[in-house]
């Protein structure tokens, strides 16, 4: 068995007999002598391999070539004064090859493992073995390992249980679309993969276990992003007896303990926000709080203007808000705020109004047609002053915060106003309840709909008012987890389910068993899950999340190394009872 590390011979160890195993990382023949960078996963040690000490044959060491594995054995020296190498950990020392053996042989392999340059993502992802003894990939495997060994750690100190729960399972309400498995012993009929183990979880607070965890497999049909995969693995918790104060100060624990080990950093308290503050000053429920430019309130001040953009949107209910870009007007041309515009027609707002202030006075378009009073109003209130550039959204709230929220991270990136060296933790309470979905023409609930509400008398009347005991954890600007407090009262459950308009039927089909548990004496619990994936980002110092997962899809949701999704043969979609059936442009 291999019991050394490559990567941490040092002076002590010189003149020990070591049997050392890896990967050529690179080889440099100097005619008669071959030095080879010998790699393992804990780094590099130089051997060399010298006639005058080689008793295998030299041939082995002259067919040496990149990523051959090999095992040598022989003596540790010290290295001559003009060979140490200051730039690796064992740079002074290096060990003089007796026995060489070649356990396998390599091809050219198809970009450099030796070095960081970035290759192209589909090559990287199709040789993904091979990207995976990369230096950055080695990296963030192993903290993930970390993050993961620390959470079990703290848990288990903490008197949590891990226990696992199902994959093929009956859906869970999480809000994306789920992945579907077939049944062969009951044909026609469906598992759902885990959205998450919500269901499960709550049901294991009802089977008495109090405090449970687990390092949960996830999977959600959603469209994919930098910040999402098809599967994924929550850090997951839950805890009967336990109240919101409860799991955020349990989880904050936990994070900063994580943090301590991973990075070496003491955390502050975290900040918390209510989702209403959070929207009204960053136009995000996600806030990146790591730069300022928040989002600044003109509605009061452009009320009754006669510059009908902004008059016709309060009359309507809508609001007006701005940025402040400080001290960097100059930046931005005409044709860059254009820019500017289209970017926040994606987000649905009809445009964006600007002004420069310059030479003590505004400039741009609307400094013309705006009342010289408000302009001045605007002025006092924000403190503008010469090389700020105002960009303006007068719409429904929705779509203000929307358009300039993402502005706002836009704008930061663009400028560089981010600092990449600051983990901005914070939490973000006080969730509405329910939210409108357009597109079914019903309110869904934001979270799920085990969330408990803060006040049911309002669900009658105002669903838009009703807050829940929700919460989420918050860094650099990344939902990193949520939870809630979780309903643990059957009649709440199906009030709540009635204002999300389900019917019995739907509540009986889909969550029929879950209601049957609570009424067996539910104890009260709450819980949360964070995102290990984004977790491990964000202390990796990457913003992709492919970056931190051993066999990532691609957006499409695919594998290319292995070419999953595939079809499968006839016979096992008779076995399944399952049809195929071909779209046109599949023939
Ligand atoms: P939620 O749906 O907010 O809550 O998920 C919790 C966290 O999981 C991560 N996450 C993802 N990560 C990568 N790819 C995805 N597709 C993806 N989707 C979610 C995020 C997110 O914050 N059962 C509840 C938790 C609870 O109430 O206890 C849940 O799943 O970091």
């Amino acid at each position: 068995m291999k019991t050394i590390n490559n990567g941490e011979l040092r002076e002590k160890d010189v003149n020990k007999t070591l049997t050392l195993y890896g990967w050529v990382n690179k080889r440099r023949d100097m005619g008669g002598v071959i030095f080879v960078d010998l790699r393992d996963r804990s780094g590099i040690c130089q051997v060399v391999f010298n006639r005058s000490y080689l008793k295998s044959d030299f041939k082995l060491a002259e067919e040496l070539k990149n990523e051959y594995c090999i095992k040598v054995t022989g003596k540790l020296n010290k290295r001559t004064p003009s060979m140490i190498n200051p730039n690796i950990a064992t740079g002074m020392v290096e060990l003089m090859c007796e026995n060489i053996e070649i356990l396998s042989k390599s091809e050219v392999v198809p970009f450099n493992i030796y070095d960081d340059k970035e290759i192209n993502e589909n090559v990287g992802l199709k040789y993904r073995y091979l990207d995976l003894r990369r230096e950055k990939l080695q990296q963030t495997i192993k903290t993930r390992h970390l993050i993961t060994s620390k959470v079990r750690e703290f848990l288990n100190k903490e008197d949590f249980l891990e226990i696992e729960t199902p994959i093929l399972c009956k859906s869970t309400p999480e809000g994306a679309r789920d992945y579907i498995v077939p049944s062969r012993v009951n044909k026609g009929k469906f598992y759902a993969l885990p959205q998450s183990p919500q269901i499960f979880k709550q049901l294991l607070m009802i089977g008495g276990f109090e405090k449970y965890y687990q390092i949960a497999r996830c999977f959600r049909d959603e469209d994919l992003r930098a910040d999402r995969q098809p599967e994924f693995t929550q850090i997951d918790l839950e805890m009967s007896f336990a109240s919101q104060e409860d799991v955020i100060t349990l989880v904050e624990k936990m994070i900063k303990y994580v943090v301590k080990s991973v990075k070496n950093i003491e955390l502050d308290e975290f900040p918390r926000i209510t989702y209403k503050e959070a929207m009204e000053r960053f136009g995000s429920d996600k806030p990146d709080t790591r730069f300022a430019m928040e989002l600044n309130d003109l509605t009061e001040i452009l009320k009754g203007t006669k510059m009908n953009v902004f008059s016709s949107a309060i009359e309507n209910g809508g609001i007006v808000k701005c940025l402040i870009v400080k001290n960097n007007a100059d930046k931005y041309s005409r044709s860059d705020v254009e820019h500017l515009t289209d970017f926040v027609k994606v987000y649905k707002a009809k445009g964006l109004a600007w002004l420069k202030y310059d030479n003590d006075a505004f400039t741009g378009v609307i400094a013309k047609n705006l009342e010289e009073e408000k302009l001045g109003a605007m002025k006092d209130k924000y403190n503008i002053t010469n090389n700020d550039l105002i960009l303006i959204v007068a719409d429904k709230p929705k779509i203000v915060y929307d358009s300039l929220g993402a502005l706002r991270l836009k704008i930061a990136n663009d400028l560089q106003l981010i600092p990449s060296d600051k983990l901005n933790f914070l939490w973000v309470v006080d969730f509405p309840m329910f939210e409108y979905s357009e597109t079914e023409g019903r309110y869904k609930a934001m979270h799920h709909p085990f969330t408990m509400p803060n006040n049911l008398n309002l669900l009658k009347t105002d669903k838009e008012k009703v807050l829940s005991l929700a919460y989420d954890i918050v860094l650099n600007g990344y939902e990193l987890g949520g939870g809630s407090v979780r309903i643990h009262d059957s009649e709440m459950q199906k009030v709540v389910f009635d204002a999300l308009q389900l019917s019995d039927e739907d509540i009986k089909n889909r969550f029929g068993f879950f209601i049957e548990a609570f009424k067996y004496g539910a104890p009260p619990h709450a819980g949360l899950a964070i995102g290990l994936e984004r977790f491990t980002m964000l202390l990796s110092n990457t913003d992709n999340i492919k970056d931190v997962i051993a066999f990532p899809k691609t957006q499409s949701a695919s594998d290319i190394m292995s070419e999953a999704p595939s079809i499968v043969s006839n016979n096992q979609l008779d076995e399944l009872g399952i049809t195929v059936v071909k779209e046109e442009s599949d023939e």
